[in-house]
């Protein structure tokens, strides 16, 4: 294993870490049901295999994710790990709740500390919590008492929120959506570059866009990967882009089996900073703009066809909508409409008024899109 500076801190993470978002389940689709035989034997290799990172979240596997790591953890194995896990912006409504949920994590983790403590998913709303509710004073009071080691944040949203975040706080790291497709998503490789010339470590999630680049894979993107001087998979394609950059201390991998864990280690057991060439760079765009190729609809995901009067979440239909298309992942796509779009804000629920269409700065036909997507995202016969 290959181990990065955590930014100006003495500790070394390795540059792979383990992500406990996706891990095994006993049952399909019901995140509650972690099989934790498997995912404990995962876990167990990652660590005695070199992985010192990971990462949970209050809200992973509905809440069950750190209580498994909490067990997971236990004879020896906390001691050589770094644990991260997330505050639920969401949650807090008052002064008195980021203690509250703090003290929660640290009981269901059955540990003293948290080593990285993020506020979870910056955006723009929860940056209001934040400052509403003084949590970056909370964070100085939970470092200084050592409940935390190090504060950080993770962060959906666009670039000039997170330039203003970086800056906003002495943070030690930050946690950032990147891949080889989403250059100028969110923060973006900008936001990157912009963030480790402020001195902090920036660590990565969704490096394989959630499996996306690694699974179902098109021939198109195949035949590029099979030009590059390096005999590899997909996902290794994919993490050789992140590893490349220096700027970056760890990448988070969502695994959700043992062969993953074994083939993500053996990888990350190479340097592989500052090893692509030109050439190879020309891969990466070419597929890449096979891709976007395949983008259904031109949403930014501005938001400015928002509020919806009838409430739809527009341009999460949208981006679910694109998902689907660019990377064939229908069942993914319907799933997250299934469970995350209540069936009385669903696209069907358009009532044709035309206010996002006067709204929207790329002229996007929203109504009709939005009547596509209701017909590709519905399940056979789901009308619940
Ligand atoms: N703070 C936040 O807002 C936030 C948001 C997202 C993620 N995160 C963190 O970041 C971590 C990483 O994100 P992610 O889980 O989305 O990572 P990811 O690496 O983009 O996706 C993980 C998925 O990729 C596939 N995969 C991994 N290794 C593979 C391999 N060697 N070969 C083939 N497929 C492979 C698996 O999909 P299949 O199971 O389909 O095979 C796996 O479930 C998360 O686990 C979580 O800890 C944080």
């Amino acid at each position: 294993m290959i181990y990065r500076s955590l930014g100006t801190t003495d500790i070394k993470l390795s540059q792979l870490g383990f992500g406990a978002m996706r891990l095994p389940l006993t049952e399909e689709y019901d995140p509650t049901k972690i099989d934790e035989a498997r995912a404990r034997e995962m876990l167990h290799y990652a660590i005695n295999n070199g992985i010192n990172c990971i990462d949970s979240a209050y809200p992973y596997h509905r809440q069950k994710s750190e209580i498994f790591l909490g067990k997971a953890l236990k004879n020896g194995y906390r001691g050589r790990v770094y644990l991260a896990t997330k505050m639920p912006l969401w949650l807090v409504k008052s002064r008195h709740d980021p203690g509250k949920y703090l003290d929660e994590q640290l009981l269901r983790l059955q540990t003293d500390v948290i080593d990285m403590y993020l506020l979870h998913g910056l955006s723009n709303n929860s940056w209001k919590t934040v400052q509403e509710y003084e949590i970056l004073r909370f964070l100085d009071e939970m470092l200084r008492d050592g409940k935390i080691r190090y504060a950080g944040f993770s962060f959906h949203d666009e670039l000039p929120l997170f330039k203003e975040i970086v800056d906003a706080y002495p943070w030690t790291f930050c946690l950032i959506q990147l891949n080889y497709v989403d250059v100028d998503y969110q923060a973006g490789l900008e936001g990157l570059e912009y963030a480790y010339k402020k001195g902090l470590a920036v660590m990565v999630m969704e490096p394989l866009r959630g499996g996306k680049l690694a699974n179902s894979v098109p021939q198109r993107v195949l035949e590029i990967i099979g030009r590059s001087r390096w005999k590899q998979t997909p996902a290794q394609f994919a993490l050789r882009w992140i590893l490349n950059r220096p700027e970056i201390t760890c990448v988070l991998s969502g695994m959700s089996t043992l062969e993953q864990v074994k083939e993500n280690i053996a990888f990350a057991s190479t340097e592989h900073t500052g090893t692509l060439a030109t050439e190879e760079f020309r891969l990466y765009a070419q597929a890449r703009e096979f891709y976007r190729s395949r983008t259904k609809v031109n949403c930014t995901q501005c938001g400015y066809c928002l509020p919806c009067p009838q409430k739809i979440p527009i341009p999460f239909i949208l981006e679910l909508l694109n998902d689907a298309c660019m990377y064939d992942a229908f069942d993914d796509s319907r799933w997250m409409y299934k469970v995350f779009v209540k069936p009385e804000y669903r696209a069907d629920k358009c009532s044709k008024c035309g206010e996002c269409e006067g709204k929207c700065p790329q002229k996007i036909p929203v109504m009709e899109c939005l009547a596509e997507a209701d017909v590709l995202l519905r399940q056979n016969g789901d009308d619940a």
